[in-house]
């Protein structure tokens, strides 16, 4: 991380922790909690690095909520924008975008956007429901668990595209980052194969290490050919196609242990 990095790491943080204290009742209902700029920044360095990310490319975090990870993205130089259905993170996140361009941390031209509204793209709730997918299955069996924690059920889909408002569509991105509480895992992962171009690659922080999470991705890993990569103590998988694996596995060989 340089100087600059450094900066924006401790800005972000103390934006965030403000955010939550202030916001508590409703970020909750999202379960919006903590996140951590230093390592987001730090491994998007270490994947540019090793040219599995590039200057240019256009990233879009789905479930953006403070937009963080969109802001660190932005940063680094990637056309960076983020989705976010909770209303009050979908505000704060524009906000703090505003907010770290006054301060000089984000450069006037740099495009980095947060918009609100549910990632699910308007068809996938027809997909889903005709085929009976995987993510339809998870989300009955933790259904409970989530009214007991409190949390919120996001809506499927809705007839508005939000991709349009974002200006980047979903087939466009280079980058998807995902940074999901366990019922998310299955259907990010579902939009990530059915909806982005061959070579794209998913970024993804799993809340929680669960067997839900490791069976939607094993059930993926067969049905669609996508493969999870994980380095050693990495907190992220680098999700991919098919046709990516060999040369990013080489890629991540040179500086990560594969899990
Ligand atoms: C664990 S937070 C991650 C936030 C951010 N990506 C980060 O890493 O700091 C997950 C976010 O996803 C949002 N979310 C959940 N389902 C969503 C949906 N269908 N559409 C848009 N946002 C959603 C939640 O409101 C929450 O803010």
């Amino acid at each position: 991380m340089n100087k600059k990095d450094q900066e924006l790491v401790e800005f972000l943080s103390m934006m965030n922790s403000d955010f939550i204290i202030e916001n508590s009742k409703e970020v909750r209902t999202t379960a919006y909690y903590e996140t951590f700029p230093e390592t987001t920044i730090e491994y998007f360095r270490r994947f540019m690095e090793l040219g599995i990310i590039e200057p240019g490319m256009k990233f879009i975090d789905l479930g953006a909520g403070l937009g963080l990870p969109t802001i660190s993205a932005a940063h680094i130089g990637l056309v960076a924008g983020g989705i976010e259905y909770n209303p009050t993170l979908a505000r704060g996140a524009q906000e703090l975008i505003a907010l770290t361009r006054k301060v000089g941390l984000l450069l006037p031209e740099t495009i980095c956007k947060v918009v609100k509204g549910s990632y699910f793209p308007i068809e996938y709730s027809a997909i889903r429901f005709n085929n009976g997918s995987i993510a339809q299955q998870h989300e009955k069996e933790v259904s409970e668990w989530i009214v007991d924690n409190e949390i919120r059920l996001i809506p499927e889909s809705s007839n508005h595209d939000v991709y349009a408002d974002l200006g980047i569509k979903l087939e466009e991105a280079d980058v998807v980052f995902a940074y999901t509480w366990d019922v998310q895992t299955p259907s990010v992962l579902e939009i990530f194969a059915e909806y982005t171009k061959q070579n794209a690659i998913l970024i993804h922080k799993s809340a929680f290490e669960t067997p839900m999470t490791r069976e939607a991705i094993s059930d993926l890993k067969l049905k669609r050919n996508i493969t999870p990569i994980k380095g050693e103590n990495s907190p992220f998988y680098i999700v991919t196609k098919k046709e990516q694996r060999k040369s990013l596995m080489s890629k991540l060989y040179t500086s990560f242990k594969i899990a």
